[in-house]
């Protein structure tokens, strides 16, 4: 996982907790790195995972919805790194491109980035359904990033997770325009 996901992270733990439970989630994690990052490193998804679970415990939050608040947040990051990938017109044309244009790009920029794959089927003009495939059992984060776009666009959504098998690698997820 790309180093801009660690930097982000902390920064926002720091901002929304303070640097004590920034010291105290890298030092009680058991990471490989020491808790030091660069953007443009590349590290275990593991190590996010582990200071997730250990911030989780530290303030009583659950996990997932640790994930959904930094993937909303997360958004944001990428939406200022990267505008060249947000001209599309609305929220269901942009969420269709990430699998078939954006992420591929994101590939070619970063080989070793370790991305998620989607499909997405449209059911009305309001209703979108996309799964989540991958290994890292990121479907949380995804929801916030969705949630983050939805932002983005103006326009108001209700995300909901409809079905998830082999243990969170393969996740529907369903998304609702409200008006
Ligand atoms: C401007 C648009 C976007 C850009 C430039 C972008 C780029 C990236 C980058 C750089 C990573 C980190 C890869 C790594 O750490 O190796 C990532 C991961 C990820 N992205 Fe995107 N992304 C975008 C939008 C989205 C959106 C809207 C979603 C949600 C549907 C999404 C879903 C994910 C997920 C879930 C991961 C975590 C890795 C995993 O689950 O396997 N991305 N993306």
């Amino acid at each position: 996982m790309k180093g801009i996901v660690f930097t982000e992270f902390l920064e926002l733990v720091e901002e929304q907790f303070g640097i004590e439970t920034v010291d105290k989630i890298v030092s009680e994690s058991n990471l490989e790195t020491g808790g030091v990052y660069t953007a443009v490193g590349t590290y275990s998804h593991k190590e996010m995972f582990s200071m997730v679970a250990k911030l989780s415990e530290i303030k009583g939050i659950a996990v997932p919805d640790l994930l959904e608040f930094y993937g909303k947040y997360f958004f944001g990051v990428l939406a200022k790194s990267y505008p060249q990938f947000l001209r599309e017109k609305g929220l269901f044309s942009f969420l269709e491109t990430i699998d078939n244009y954006i992420h591929p790009e994101v590939l070619k920029l970063y080989p070793d980035a370790e991305l998620p794959s989607f499909s997405t089927v449209r059911d009305g003009d309001k209703s979108l359904l996309l799964t989540y495939k991958s290994s890292r059992k990121m479907a949380h984060f995804a929801m916030g990033l969705i949630l983050g776009a939805s932002e983005h666009f103006e326009t108001k959504i209700d995300v909901q997770k409809l079905t998830e098998n082999q243990d969170g690698e393969v996740v529907e997820i369903k998304i609702d325009i409200l008006e």
